[in-house]
C-alpha cells in the first residue's frame, strides 16, 4: 500500500508542486509558480507576497457579489452541516429551492432547470436536451464564441483558438458571424448594414438545410472572453424570429453575462427576447461552490415528461452549491447589486472611453453594465489588430501579456489574457465608484507599457 507521509508546504515545496504537479489551464506549462492567492475579501485579494490587490475581473466573470460575504460562507456551512450532497435520484431542499428562484428570474416561461457543476457541463446539457427535443443534430454557433471546455461546447466555440486543439467528436457545428460591427465581415457599417448578419444567418439556416436538418443556434448574449461584443438592438428580435420561422431552438449562454453583470438579471432581458434554452454558472454562486444551470421552456420541460431525459451526473443539483445559489441570489436582491451594476457600469464605460485620449493602442471601447472592453489596435486608422488571432498559441512575446504582467506590477487583475484583442474590465458588483477611478487609474498607467506598439 503506497503511504502519502508528510507533505511540506511551505512557499518553496508549494511552488515546486505547482510547476511539477498540476496542469495550468489553457497555457504552455510555467517554469515559475504562479502568485498564490491566500485570501479574498470584497473587491480585494491578498497574495503570498503580502500584497493588496484589486480584483477588476472577478475571477473570470464569477464572483459578482464579491469574495468573502458572510451569509454566504454561513448559509454553506449550515447546509455542508446537514447534508453536503446526496444522490441526485433523491430530492434536496436548496435543489428545489432554487429552480424555483431560477423560474422567477429568467425571462418568459423558462421553468424547468438541470443543475449542473459549471458553464461548460450546463451548455452540454443544453446541447443534448435541444437535440433530444427537436429530435436533430446539426447546430448553429458564432464565429469568436467560447462555450465551453470538452466535447459538444467546444465544438460550438467557434474561432476560439481554444477550439482548434479539440476532438469535436460527432457534433456538427456551423459557425457564422458576430454582430461584430467594429470588424463586421461583411465590411459593413452599423445602421446602414441593414443587420447584414442576420440575413446571411438565414442564408446559413437554408443552406444547411433548414427546419428539418437544425436543432439550434447557440449564442453568448454578450460575447466574453472573445471581445466584449454586444449586439445592436435589432439583433436579438431578429434572431429569435428567424429561429421560429425555421423551427429552430434558441440556446443563449448567459455563462457569464448572467446574474446582473450586464445591469439586467440576464443580458437578454435588455432585448427582451425569450430563449428557449438558457444556461448560466459563474455568478449563480458567485463562485462560492462550483455551480451551473440549463433552462428550459415550459413545453420543453412537459416533453420529457412523456420522452426520456437521457443525461445526468452524480453531483447534478450538489446540496452544497444549491444552498450558495439560493443565498447568493438573494444578495443580488437585497443588495440592490443589479442597480448598482447598471448605474457604476455606465460610469466605467465613460471613464474607459476618456483612456482613448491618452492611449492610441485603444481602438474601440465598448461594453453593457460592469461588462467593459478595450479593443486593443496597432493602428487606429486601419484597426489592424495589436495581435493576431493565433498569437496565443505561439509561444513569445504577447502585448496583452506585457500588459497583464503590468497590471499585476500596478496592484489590479483584468481580463487580459483572453484570445481576443479586447482587455476586459469586470469588477465584482458590489463596486464603488472611488474603486472604478482607482482601476481605471491602474489601467491608464498600465497601458503606457504597450502604447508605443501603436502607430500614431
Ligand atoms: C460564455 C461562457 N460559456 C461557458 C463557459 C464555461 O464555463 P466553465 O468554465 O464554468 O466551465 C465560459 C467560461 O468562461 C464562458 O465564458
Amino acid at each position: 500500500m503506497r503511504k502519502i507521509g508528510s507533505i511540506a508546504a511551505e512557499k518553496e515545496q508549494l511552488d515546486t508542486y505547482e510547476v511539477e504537479n498540476l496542469y495550468h489551464s489553457w497555457s504552455y506549462q510555467p517554469g515559475k509558480s504562479p502568485l498564490r492567492v491566500v485570501s479574498a475579501n470584497g473587491v480585494r485579494f491578498t497574495t503570498d507576497d503580502g500584497r493588496e490587490r484589486l480584483d477588476f475581473s472577478s475571477c473570470f466573470v464569477s464572483h459578482n457579489i464579491g469574495h468573502g460575504n458572510q451569509r454566504v460562507i454561513d448559509a454553506v456551512c449550515r447546509q455542508a452541516q446537514k447534508l453536503a450532497s446526496f444522490a441526485p435520484t433523491l430530492a434536496n431542499e436548496p435543489r428545489a429551492v432554487l429552480a424555483k428562484m431560477l423560474e422567477r428570474i429568467t425571462p418568459g416561461d423558462l421553468s424547468r432547470s438541470f443543475i449542473t457543476l459549471g458553464g461548460t457541463e450546463a451548455n452540454e446539457t443544453a446541447i443534448k436536451l435541444c437535440q433530444q427535443y427537436t429530435g436533430k443534430r446539426k447546430l448553429i454557433s458564432r464565429y469568436r464564441s467560447y462555450h465551453g471546455g470538452t466535447g459538444a461546447s467546444m465544438a460550438v466555440s467557434s474561432g476560439d483558438p481554444r477550439s482548434w486543439a479539440a476532438v469535436t467528436g460527432r457534433t456538427e457545428v456551423t459557425a457564422v458571424p458576430q454582430p461584430y460591427c467594429y470588424r463586421c465581415m461583411f465590411g459593413k457599417t452599423y445602421p446602414a448594414c441593414e443587420m447584414q448578419c442576420v440575413t446571411y444567418l438565414e442564408e446559413v439556416i437554408q443552406l444547411e438545410g433548414g427546419s428539418d436538418q437544425i436543432a439550434g443556434m447557440m449564442c453568448e448574449t454578450v460575447t466574453g472572453a472573445n471581445g466584449i461584443i454586444v449586439p445592436p438592438p435589432e439583433y436579438f428580435p431578429m434572431v429569435r424570429e428567424i429561429c421560429d420561422r425555421y423551427g429552430i431552438l434558441l440556446i443563449l449562454d448567459e455563462v457569464m453575462s448572467g446574474f446582473g453583470r450586464t445591469g439586467e438579471w440576464f443580458a437578454i432581458d435588455h432585448w427582451d427576447v425569450v430563449p428557449d434554452i438558457m444556461t448560466m454558472a459563474k455568478g449563480i454562486t458567485s463562485g462560492y461552490v462550483p455551480l451551473g444551470a440549463a433552462i428550459t421552456r415550459k413545453a420543453i420541460g412537459d416533453h420529457f415528461t412523456d420522452a426520456m431525459f437521457s443525461h445526468g451526473a452524480t453531483y447534478a443539483g450538489h446540496a452544497l452549491g444549491c444552498a450558495a445559489a439560493v443565498e447568493v441570489v438573494r444578495v443580488y436582491e437585497d443588495d440592490q447589486l443589479i442597480e448598482n451594476a447598471a448605474v457604476l457600469g455606465a460610469y466605467l464605460l465613460e471613464k474607459s472611453r476618456e483612456l482613448m485620449d491618452r492611449h492610441p493602442v485603444i481602438g474601440d471601447v465598448r461594453g453593457l453594465g460592469l461588462f467593459v472592453g478595450l479593443e486593443l489596435v496597432r493602428n487606429r486608422k486601419t484597426r489592424e489588430p495589436l495581435i493576431p488571432v493565433d498569437a496565443r498559441i505561439r509561444k513569445g512575446i504577447n502585448p496583452k501579456l506585457e500588459l497583464a504582467g503590468r497590471l499585476g506590477e500596478l496592484g489590479m487583475i483584468a481580463m487580459a489574457a483572453n484570445p481576443s484583442n479586447v482587455v476586459a474590465m469586470a469588477p465584482p458588483l458590489i463596486a464603488t465608484k472611488d474603486d472604478i477611478d482607482e482601476g481605471i487609474a491602474i489601467m491608464d498607467k498600465a497601458l503606457e507599457v504597450i502604447d508605443h506598439y501603436a502607430e500614431e
